[in-house]
């Protein structure tokens, strides 16, 4: 680490199109397990936001996009004020299942970013290249291009940066060590020291400490590991 006051760990989970009130159970024992010493998130599906916040002791509860706006004549749209009433602390913003399937912009991702920072949410804002973006050796200009477009204005507001690389997701491979390393030195000079980096894509309890491990990475997004509670407390304790 190159700065002066420690980054406390925030390790997130992101349940994506999963998830029924059965799964409970699941998160009741993230509850209760979550080691001290580290910030635990997890973002449900919206119908189970508020059963999950009212449960979460120390855990925070999260939710996986926000619509601008905060009430009006949007049909099927939640609002950071709506999260933020259901006892959200946090969202994903940007995630790369949502650039790609629902075409969000960098621009998009800014506003949804100022609007989560409206109303005192914690932002997780993502961004990766894709497979062809890194074989043809472009990894670190995306990278630098998404942050520019992305990054909110309200800088103080709370705010992680997750490094999820499109071809790492749910595809059981992650980068190289040296080349997280190098995409986080990158986001840590665009962020400053204050700002959490998170990595992501295929985090599983058996790579966990190793990832943690590389400079600069102060925590992990996890999709599906994030489903089992005991692979997820696992990371967590990495
Ligand atoms: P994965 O997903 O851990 O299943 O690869 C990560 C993510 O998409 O946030």
């Amino acid at each position: 680490m190159n700065e002066a006051m420690p980054r406390r760990r925030l390790i997130a989970g992101n349940w994506k199109m999963h998830g029924l009130v059965a799964s409970t159970t699941t998160f009741d024992a993230i509850v209760a397990g979550a080691p001290g010493g580290v910030d635990l998130c997890v973002c449900p599906p919206l119908t189970l936001l508020a059963n999950f916040a009212a449960r979460a002791g120390g855990v925070l509860v999260g939710a996986q996009d926000v619509v601008v706006g905060r009430f009006g004549a949007h049909t099927g749209d939640v609002s950071a004020a709506m999260l933020a009433d259901a006892g959200a602390r946090a969202v994903i913003v940007g995630h790369s299942e949502r650039r790609a399937a629902h075409g969000e912009t960098d621009a998009m991702v800014r506003a949804k970013a100022e609007a989560a920072h409206g109303e005192g949410l914690l932002a997780i804002l993502c961004v990766g290249e894709s497979e062809a973006e890194r074989e043809g050796g472009h990894a670190l200009a995306t990278i630098a291009r998404q942050l520019e477009g992305s990054l909110p204005g309200r800088r103080s507001a709370p705010l992680a940066v997750a490094y999820e690389p499109v071809w790492a997701i749910g595809s059981g491979r992650t980068p190289t060590a040296r080349q997280i390393a190098e995409v986080h030195a990158l986001v840590r000079k665009i962020v400053g020291p204050d700002t959490r980096i998170l990595y992501g894509g295929s985090v599983k309890a058996v790579n966990a400490a190793a990832l943690l491990a590389i400079d600069n990475v102060d925590g992990a997004l996890v999709g599906g590991a994030s489903l089992d509670a005991a692979e997820f407390l696992a990371i967590a304790s990495a």
